[in-house]
């Protein structure tokens, strides 16, 4: 029986809802630049030990404990815990990661109302529409506002649908497009002249780099902004896997399509750049780097675009159409996460919720676009770079310390008769008690001490 609080009706609904929240900006973005200026192949390498090893095992805490509970993060870490102490401590934990993912909701829907904008402007462009294709692309406060307040209203609009008809069927129907849209984008970039040095790039290692601690720290970051840990979106999305899912394995699809995405996105904004760079367009900055961030996107591909004519106003369509859909797949898990626990634990009704809630956010969205400069740098360092690492380790200590070992084990036989005989039995259990903890620690202070 499906239960009343909504629930993913298959395997392949909840990957593609999950690999949905996971793949996004960060992904296509975040990812390839680093790479590139980080070592290339050497940065993917620490890259993927850092995923399977740190984020994959934290990522299972956060779906086994919301599996457990079917309940929003501080109904699930409550019903783990073991006293009205440690209840309080994760009632407080659950709230903290409420307020985190609202927080980082409300810059993306900036960023991503950038990226919305940016396809309306080559749209503007193919009808001869000039003046506005400029003026979507200026960053006005009028033009950030208002693509930010229609970005949220798309993701309120999903979420106020409920869990299989609003996240399961929207994850399910872009996801595809994503992956499809990705490998043509690199099919095409890999035949314009300059894309083989970017690949040389992209491809060589350079240990010397990548062994850096400063760069290992935000690997760390990358990956578990990458997977969306450290916020509760992955414990809410695993409160709806139904009890017998396998959830190693699940785990393990999403881990796998996330890092997949990522590493097909450098093929194409690697190559992109140097393909830009043959065409004329300055790809490094003052001091000798591969200009990243925002300059990239917004200044850099669009030179690139330029200089293509008209395929350049189709490429351009496709990278923002793509942008725009991994951010909406993301922005709503981060979404569900405060609308969740409003609906159980307040009673409201999901609609209610949703756009009180979106609506708020969207509010502080508003705010951080008044206070640009001092604010928008600001609440990403606070939320990616402190908080999501110190909640995604709490839910780790919850899992390793507080939580019956039994409990754990139990849990997982519902979808897995015979788990106790496999590795992952033999290995997870404590390696989050002790070393995923101990590495999060470690690179934290160091990050700290920098
Ligand atoms: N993982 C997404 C990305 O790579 C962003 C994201 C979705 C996220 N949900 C989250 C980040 C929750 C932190 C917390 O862009």
């Amino acid at each position: 029986m499906a239960s009343p609080r909504g629930e993913f009706s298959s395997r392949f609904g909840f990957v593609m809802a999950a690999a949905g929240s996971a793949v996004g900006l960060g992904n296509i973005w975040g990812f390839p630049t680093q790479a590139a200026s980080n070592g290339g192949a050497a940065f993917l390498l620490v890259y993927l030990l850092l995923a399977f090893l740190l984020a994959y095992p934290a990522l299972m805490a956060e779906l086994i404990i919301g599996r457990h509970a079917h309940a929003n993060g501080v109904t699930a870490l409550r019903s783990i815990s073991r006293g009205p102490q440690t209840a309080n401590v994760g009632s407080l934990i659950g709230l903290a990661g409420i307020f985190t993912v609202s927080m980082i909701l409300s810059f993306y829907g900036i960023v991503a109302g950038w990226m919305i904008a940016h396809f309306c402007s080559s749209l503007a462009s193919i009808v001869g529409l000039d003046p506005l294709a400029t003026w979507l692309v200026d960053f006005s406060f009028i033009r950030n506002v208002g693509f930010m307040g229609l970005f949220m209203f798309l993701t309120a609009a999903i979420i106020a649908e409920g869990v299989h008809d609003g996240i399961e069927r929207w994850s399910s129907r872009l996801m595809p497009i994503l992956i499809v849209t990705l490998f043509l984008l690199v099919g095409y970039v890999m035949t314009l002249d300059g894309a083989m040095a970017g690949l040389k790039v992209y491809l060589l290692p350079d240990f010397g780099a990548a062994v850096k601690p400063q760069l290992i720290v935000s690997a760390l970051g990358a990956a578990f902004f990458s997977l969306s840990l450290g916020a509760g979106t992955m414990l809410i999305y695993g409160s709806y896997i139904p009890d017998e899912g396998k959830l190693p394995a699940l785990g393990g699809w999403v881990t796998g399509v996330d890092i997949m995405i990522a590493v097909t996105a450098g093929f194409v904004v690697i190559p992109a750049m140097y393909v830009a760079l043959n065409n004329g367009v300055e790809i490094f900055g003052a001091d000798g780097s591969l200009i990243s961030g925002d300059t990239l996107i917004f200044t850099v591909l669009p030179a690139l675009f330029d200089t293509m004519g008209t395929a350049g106003v189709v490429v351009s369509l496709l990278f923002f159409a793509l942008m725009t859909i991994a951010a909406l797949t993301s922005s709503i898990s981060m979404l569900e996460v405060p609308v969740s626990y409003t609906i159980e634990n307040h009673s409201y009704s999901r609609r209610r919720a949703v756009y009180l809630i979106g609506f708020s956010i969207a509010l502080v969205s508003t705010l951080i676009l008044f206070n640009f400069d001092a604010l928008f740098g600001l609440v990403i360092a606070a939320t990616t770079r402190y908080a999501q690492p110190l909640l995604g380790l709490m839910y780790c200590l919850f899992c390793g310390w507080v939580w019956h070992r039994n409990g754990i084990l139990e849990e997982l036989r519902k979808g897995q008769p015979d788990i106790e005989q496999g590795l992952f039995w033999a290995v997870w259990p404590w390696y989050i008690r002790y070393v995923v903890p101990a590495i999060i620690l470690l690179i934290f202070a160091n990050s700290l001490l920098n």
